[in-house]
């Protein structure tokens, strides 16, 4: 499952529209249930508007009434890991799972949501 995953990601940075940046970032996001959900960075001439692959992936899930994530991949040039937007996002969505960082030669660096974004923010800091 892990290389079709890559390849989902591998496969969706193609798609990126990043005309400014011209750094194509493509993800894929695994379900409990099976499915794969592809993202890809969206920029904007209005740069703020930007949205990352990770929170395109996270947000298609959600609107497709996925809830469970298992396993997220993040294909770039150079196998760097999320903006910290997008790590908290993953937290607030996946909570604790494995992520595999991959450059375009299939590289890899395995890694998780907690590693990533230590003593995160969450809803259980917010009380009742
Ligand atoms: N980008 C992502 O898609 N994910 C990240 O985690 C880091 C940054 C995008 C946003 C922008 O389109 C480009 O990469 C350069 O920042």
């Amino acid at each position: 499952m892990q290389s079709k995953l890559i390849e989902v990601a591998q496969d969706a940075r193609k798609k990126a529209h990043a005309p400014y940046s011209k750094f194509y970032v493509g993800a894929a996001l695994e379900t409990s249930n099976g499915k794969i959900f592809p993202g890809c960075n969206v920029e904007n001439a209005s740069y703020s508007l930007t949205i990352c692959a990770e929170r395109t992936a996270l947000f298609s899930a959600v609107a497709a009434g996925e809830r469970n994530f298992t396993h997220l991949v993040v294909a770039t040039e150079n196998g760097v890991s999320p903006c910290g937007a997008c790590r908290q996002v993953i937290w607030e969505l996946c909570g604790e799972i494995p992520i595999t960082l991959v450059n375009e030669t299939g590289a890899r660096t395995e890694t998780s949501s907690s590693e990533l974004l230590p003593q995160a923010f969450g809803q259980q800091d917010l009380g009742s």
